[in-house]
């Protein structure tokens, strides 16, 4: 990223630091242990390096790995200390090497190994991430740089990178990863591919990390040209099997396949009239005699719905497309459902076929890389989330039912790269991390698992821990305040990138993402009705008990209303206020919380070492004027459908800030912006000849501001600019990040502070842009603070 480019130039070699170790830091100084090993593999060897290379102590200390514990889960683990030694025994081989890693995780939290008598199993015997790479080496929603499995067609040259990653998922007890997009290139099983997919599996397979492969249902067609694919056709399921006896002789340890089918133009059996039963059962049958799975995703919906049709609707999908098969798959058939029922949403209710399926395999799907959520340019931490997700009461039968207690698989959709951090962001590792501590034991606190990382990642100042674990416990809660709150879900750019701000771009199309803000007619308001009365019957998809909670507008929380219902902008909330004075409050108070962050971060020089303190200080930074730019685009924008003007008067007037298109322009040309909204005033200017200036004069009275220079800044060139206060430069800056958009909208919006100008009244602001390559050196405004 631009920061770690900029900082590694100022960071001195002592405290430069990477972020490459993630939460695997080790002391230096110590008495390496003496390990012996009982038994003979690869799982106890991996344990034994592990052990000497982060194992320390004051005095010499005696590890014995290996040996069966008795009726432990597969993958569980005990430790003892029996006559001055730990002894580290496991279900199996892989669960020595997670007992080596729990070993080393209570050293560095200082725990004391002096009289060890524990034992930890798994909850879900599947433990995976999901990788969404391409065969070319890019990454669908992956934030953290190009794969680091595969580059050009086939697997990397050096694959450094993914024996590391194997040892990240190893530490937390994580159990396969799949190792291609889901949106398949179907040359992954051609016969001709397989030697790629083996030298992936021989650097995992040590990690005990089982590589798992996304398949295209249309592969017997796509691949060996059968005229068919429908899966009742005995050449296909022929196909299927010899395919797979293929595979598995070359990959005996495969975990299974992934299928996405009939779902945002991927084929599926609705081509031959068949199910989704008959299609996952004909690869499940291909897979068993090897004790593979196959993952069905259940994230199958029609992307081309009628959004006139107000009984249309997207979330109701997965229910009515599993309900009726519920029994119908084979036992090693697992649906992989996402935790809610639309997308990775910023807030979603659960989705409701947990609580329907009882005869047939669930995964919980968790989204790790921040697709919705930021991609990782602002940090929010998602364990809090899936904690709700995996407690949530289904209540089917009327008894409790957590989610956590249906499900038999837990998957995390990770997509790291290769960026030094994995992830694009230092905190955005803490994800991966909640991830698996979860995955194993559901029931850990999301304060414990922040803690832990925090600890693990930073080290043991108690302001640094206090610090960021502050900021990444609220981190959901206020990205979710300026995004997209009471159930509106990310009002992002649905049908583009899912990054900046795009109020209406859900609206008027077939994808189903509606929250139907209407600006007339009589039912002027806001929020999908998904009652059962009125509305298109979602609600009734819940167990009766959960149903009525919904339903009614007296019990329905906050937090959902407008996922579930639609009111008037005027209705009062269970807090006191009306929809829309809470859409002003909470988008004001999301984007004060991130500017909080950046003064809480501050606090902490000298504490962190100062790359990984430089890079989440510019980070955290970028996010503030983001969340700027979303405050002010939805408040406007809900300002302009409702016509109820904030009774704190702030959403509309903006003291000190002057546009761009009020300004003495030379060169610069106005335009409109698309979605208006992203723009103050919905106009900017920008420059198409060789360089540009506005000029504003300041009548305030004299003293020392800020200047805040609102710009846009594409991924098309890197165009200059210059600030000068009565022609003596106060700034020069170059609009040089990597952002996700060409276009001059909410995703280009980017912000420079120059802090400490001195301004007397009548002064000229002059700001010069020298556009570059297609990027025009765009302003919205100066703002004077
Ligand atoms: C989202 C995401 C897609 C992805 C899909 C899936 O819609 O934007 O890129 O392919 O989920 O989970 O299959």
């Amino acid at each position: 990223m631009r920061w770690a480019l900029v900082l590694s130039l100022f960071a001195g070699p002592l405290f430069a630091d990477t972020g490459y170790d993630a939460w695997l830091r080790y002391p230096s100084s110590g008495v390496v242990p003496v390990v012996t090993i009982m038994g003979n593999s690869a799982l106890l060897e991996r344990a034994r390096q592990e052990l000497l290379r982060g194992f320390r102590t004051p005095k010499a200390q005696a590890i014995v790995l290996g040996g069966a514990a008795p009726n432990l889960k597969p993958d569980g683990y005990q430790l003892k200390t029996t006559a001055g030694k730990i002894v580290i025994t496991g279900a199996d081989d892989r669960g020595v090497l997670y007992g080596a890693f729990a070993l080393l995780r209570k050293i560095a939290l200082g725990e004391s190994v002096t009289t060890l008598d524990e034992k930890s199993e798994p909850r879900v015997p599947v433990r995976w991430v999901n990788q969404w790479d391409n065969l070319d080496g890019s990454i669908e929603r992956g934030y953290g740089g190009r794969s680091i499995f595969w580059d050009n067609g086939a697997a990397r040259a050096d694959l450094k990178r993914v024996r590391d990653y194997g040892r990240m998922l190893a530490s937390l007890g994580i159990n396969g990863t799949s190792i291609n997009n889901v949106n398949v290139n179907p040359r992954i099983l051609a016969s001709d591919f397989l030697p790629e997919i083996v030298k992936i599996a021989n650097t995992l397979r040590p990690w005990g990390v089982r590589t798992v492969l996304s398949v295209d249902f249309g592969s017997p067609q796509k691949i060996d040209g059968l005229d068919t694919f429908d899966p009742l056709d005995p050449r296909v399921i022929a196909w299927w099997k010899a395919k797979t006896d293929e595979l598995y002789r070359a990959v005996p340890d495969l975990g299974g396949f992934i299928i996405k089918a009939d779902s945002e133009g991927r084929v599926g059996p609705s081509a031959y009239g068949r199910t989704h039963a008959d299609a996952a059962n004909v690869v499940a049958r291909a897979l068993k005699p090897h004790g593979g799975m196959i993952f069905y995703r259940g994230f199958v919906y029609d992307n081309k719905m009628d959004w006139r049709n107000l009984k249309n609707d997207r979330a109701r999908a997965a229910d009515d497309n599993f309900r009726s098969l519920d029994g119908k798959f084979d036992d090693n058939v697992v649906i992989q459902i996402k935790n809610g029922p639309i997308d990775f949403q910023v807030r979603e209710p659960i989705s409701p076929l947990f609580g329907t399926l009882a005869k047939t395999k669930q995964a919980i799907e968790l989204q790790i890389t921040q697709e919705y959520m930021g991609q990782a340019r602002h940090t929010v931490f998602l364990v809090p989330m899936w904690k709700e997700a995996l407690d949530f009461d289904l209540r089917v039968g009327d008894r409790a039912t957590p989610v956590k207690s249906r499900v038999n698989a837990v998957v995390g959709v990770s997509n790291v790269g290769l960026d030094d951090n994995w992830f694009g962001n230092h905190l955005s590792q803490a994800n991966l991390y909640g991830f698996g501590r979860l995955a194993w034991n559901p029931d850990l606190s999301a304060r414990q698992i922040a803690e832990e990382w925090t600890r693990l990642t930073f080290g043991n100042d108690p302001k640094v821990i206090q610090t960021i674990t502050n900021i990444q416990l609220n981190s959901w809660r206020t990205y979710e305040n300026y995004t997209g709150p009471l159930g509106l879900q990310t009002l992002t750019d649905i049908v583009g990138n899912h990054y900046g701000v795009a109020v209406e771009a859900s609206e008027r199309n077939g994808w189903g993402q509606w929250h139907r803000a209407d600006s007339d007619g009589d039912n002027r308001g806001v929020g999908m009705d998904r009652t059962v009365a009125t509305g298109t019957g979602y609600i009734g998809q819940y167990t009766p008990a959960v149903a009525r909670i919904y339903e009614s507008l007296a019990t329905c929380p906050d937090d959902l209303l407008l996922f579930m219902h639609h009111v008037p902008y005027t209705y009062m909330l269970h807090s006191g206020k009306t929809v829309v004075q809470y859409l002003y409050d909470s988008h004001y108070a999301g984007a004060d919380a991130v500017n909080q962050y950046v003064r809480d971060w501050k606090s902490l020089q000298g504490r962190v070492d100062d790359q990984r303190y430089g890079e989440v200080l510019s980070q955290l930074e970028y996010q503030a004027g983001q969340a700027e730019v979303w405050r002010d685009a939805v408040s406007n924008w809900f300002l302009r459908a409702s016509g109820i003007p904030d009774a704190k008067g702030r959403v509309g007037n903006y003291p000190g800030r002057m546009e761009a298109e009020s300004a003495s322009l030379d060169g610069y040309k106005l335009i409109d912006v698309t979605p208006w909204e992203a723009a103050s005033g919905g106009k900017a200017v920008e420059c198409t000849s060789a360089s540009c200036a506005a000029t504003f004069r300041y009548s305030g009275s004299g003293g020392v501001f800020a200047i805040r220079v609102r710009y846009f800044d594409t991924n098309t060139g890197v165009s200059r600019f210059r600030a000068l206060v009565a022609n003596k430069v106060i700034g020069e800056w170059a609009a040089n990040d990597r952002v996700p958009t060409r276009k001059i909208d909410g995703s280009s919006s980017a912000l420079r502070v120059i802090e400490g100008v001195a301004l007397q009244p009548g002064d000229e602001i002059r700001i010069e842009g020298t556009p570059d390559s297609g990027e025009t050196a765009a302003l919205d405004y100066i703002e004077i603070r």
